[in-house]
């Protein structure tokens, strides 16, 4: 299969230029003006087009078993929900039940990956701990491509990892040349929270920002960062939702210490109003964790985009539909936690952050794809237009657009939280491995065509 991209403008994270972009088999075989192709080859004209990596979404939780259900789209839906947005490759995460062994919980987890549409790659999570699991992260580390693991700070009563845990397993990441990340939120004080609105009677949707203040997430920060800086290793903080946790990590940072920050799609455009809704099934299904935040947050968490304090933007992608929601009807601690935005995520960064002047082209690309991919150890192979690098790549219509909705979209969960939101610059067409899945509001994802992405640990000595 060869393609030849003609006549755009390449959008890298470092400049852009005018090129044409040549593709052959899974890889960028030539970028330069007035490139010759083959006879046979696929064009696309991309003229007045942005030509950029495709994008990287750092977190997503496809066919997830959480909190009593499954979440609606599988490895196949999700990532061909994701081609279609422009997004080539996800970073799902393993997790494992307490007390599970982690590589029985890796296999389970490929397993079901096996027919995705997209690239893929996994954070392993860290719910327990013993030897065993020292031994694990090792083994996943050195013979299977993980190169992060993930820590639930909330979630009590399941998923939830101790201080113990944490120190621990940071340490052993630190020593194996992997990243910890953290869900930052005191689980212990939402617990407590929880139980005093119930007891209070209020049971609703509108009760679970209530229970998840931002003071509860800054302290979890705070803590999950100070422990980083002890032990001496990175850490990668997920979906930072309020000012004062990115004041934490923006504190560290300006203290020396190596901490990343992912926004969340949805946590920058989406307010807290949405929980006070008088449709409860709405409500609902906004309920996911962190909760959205008042406007302050918003803008708050765009400077630190700008900033360079948060790096990466992601979705938290983890579909339920209205009847899986309504497991919570009568009690708010029910429903199932997590919304959509795999397919939407490109589009919503461009037009509230691309559009309205906060970011550049190049600084798109940067938060959408190559930050991601050089943090988590997969570039230049991912998150760059170049020579040798993976053919994912996205043609960019910045004049084109699109009305959002529930009713037109690739996801399952018949839900979408940015309903109706109009945005202006969106995906022409979308090459993944070389593959053109998505042509002109076509896609033709295959089941099956993703790869496991593996990503080697950081060298930790010169060799
Ligand atoms: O509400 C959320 N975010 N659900 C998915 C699990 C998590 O905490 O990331
Ligand atoms: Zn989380
Ligand atoms: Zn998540
Ligand atoms: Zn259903």
């Amino acid at each position: 299969m060869t393609v030849i991209i003609r006549g755009g403008t390449v959008v890298n994270a470092d400049r852009a230029f005018r090129a044409d972009v040549l593709c052959y088999g899974d890889k960028i075989v030539a970028v330069g003006e007035n490139l010759d192709a083959p006879a046979h080859a696929t064009v696309i004209d991309a003229r007045g087009q942005y030509v950029m990596p495709g994008g990287i979404d750092t977190h997503t939780h496809m066919q997830l078993p959480f909190m009593g259900t499954v979440t609606a789209d599988d490895f196949y839906t999700g990532t061909a929900a994701g081609l279609a947005g422009g997004t080539t490759t996800i970073m799902d995460f393993v997790i494992p039940d307490p007390k599970q062994s982690l590589l029985e919980a890796y296999h389970t987890w490929r397993g079901w990956a096996r027919k995705a549409a997209g690239d893929y790659t996994f954070h392993v999570a860290v719910t327990w701990w013993d030897e065993s699991v020292h031994r694990e992260m090792g083994t996943l580390v050195r013979e299977h491509g993980v190169n992060s693991f993930k820590h639930f700070m909330a979630y009590k009563n399941a998923i939830m990892a101790d201080d113990e845990t944490l120190v621990k397993s940071f340490s052993r990441a630190l020593e194996l040349g992997a990243i910890p990340t953290v869900h930052a939120e005191n689980g212990e004080l939402v617990f407590q929270l929880q139980r005093a609105l119930l007891e209070k009677g209020i049971r609703g949707p509108a009760a679970h920002p209530l229970s998840r203040p931002p003071e509860v997430e800054a302290e979890a920060a705070n803590r999950a960062i100070t422990i980083a800086g002890v032990l001496g290793t990175p850490v990668y903080i997920v979906h930072v939702s309020c000012a004062e946790a990115l004041d934490a990590i923006t504190r560290a940072r300006a203290g020396g210490q190596r901490v990343y920050g992912e926004a969340l799609a949805g946590h920058l455009v989406i307010d807290d109003s949405v929980y006070r809704s008088d449709d409860l099934e709405f409500a609902r299904a906004h309920v996911m964790s962190p909760p959205f935040r008042g406007r302050h947050h918003q803008d708050a968490l765009w400077h630190g985009l700008q900033a360079g304090n948060l790096h990466t933007t992601a979705t938290d992608h983890c579909t339920f539909c209205a009847e899986q929601k309504a497991m919570g009807k009568d009690d708010f601690t029910r429903i199932p936690n997590g919304c959509g935005g795999v397919e939407e995520r490109m589009a919503v960064v461009w037009d509230a952050g691309v559009n309205s002047g906060r970011l550049t082209p190049s600084e798109f690309v940067r938060v959408t794809s190559t930050n991601a991919a050089q943090i988590f150890n997969m570039y230049p192979r991912k998150g760059l237009v170049a020579v040798g690098a993976d053919a994912d790549i996205v043609v960019w219509d910045p004049q084109g657009s699109r009305t959002i909705s529930a009713k037109t979209q690739y996801s399952k969960g018949g839900f979408n939280v940015f309903e109706g939101r109009t945005v202006k610059g969106i995906p022409t067409h979308t090459l993944a491995s070389g593959k053109l899945v998505f042509d002109k509001g076509q896609l033709c994802a295959e089941e099956g065509a993703g790869r496991y992405i593996d990503r080697p640990p950081f060298a930790t000595t010169a060799a």
